[in-house]
């Protein structure tokens, strides 16, 4: 009985500690998922200045403009891109696979090279913060 007791105890103390992560995390799923993954501190200076960095003529701005918050325009289609900005375009970064897809083109076509776990999750919460 005894065991039983602790046990429970010790579950209701479990489940509390989890309920208060989920509280405090925030709306974007995938910087949870990179926190699984090992990231304990992400950086949004660091995210704003890989998002400003031109590598060979080339950097996030050259499609998503300057402006978070604005449309931005494909530097190869002219297409329109709606902003990134999670405030002006809360549908932005739900969807885990649609995310991992673009940071991959993206980093490979600006960068010349993936990005880290480290360098989405500073980008990620940069943009999540705007
Ligand atoms: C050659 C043009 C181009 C460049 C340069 C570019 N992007 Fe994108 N990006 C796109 C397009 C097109 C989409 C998909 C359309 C959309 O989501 O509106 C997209 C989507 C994304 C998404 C997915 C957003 C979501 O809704 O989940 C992320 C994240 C992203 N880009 C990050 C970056 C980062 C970081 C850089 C710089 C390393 C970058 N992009 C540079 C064209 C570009």
């Amino acid at each position: 009985m005894k065991s039983k007791l602790a046990k429970f105890v010790l579950a209701m103390i479990l489940l509390a500690a989890l309920g208060n992560t989920t509280a405090a995390g925030t709306q974007v799923t995938q910087l949870q998922l990179y926190r699984d993954q090992g990231i304990d501190q992400t950086d949004q200076a660091r995210g704003r200045q890989l998002w400003y960095s031109v590598v060979d003529g080339r950097g996030c701005t050259s499609c998503h403009g300057n402006n978070p918050a604005a449309t931005g325009k494909h530097a190869k289609t002219g297409k329109t891109i709606e902003p990134m900005a999670l405030s002006v375009s809360p549908a932005r970064y739900q969807d885990g696979k649609k995310l991992e897809k673009w940071f991959l083109r993206n980093c490979k076509w600006t960068l010349g090279r993936q990005c880290s776990l480290q360098e989405k999750a500073d980008l990620l919460t940069w943009l999540a913060n705007q």
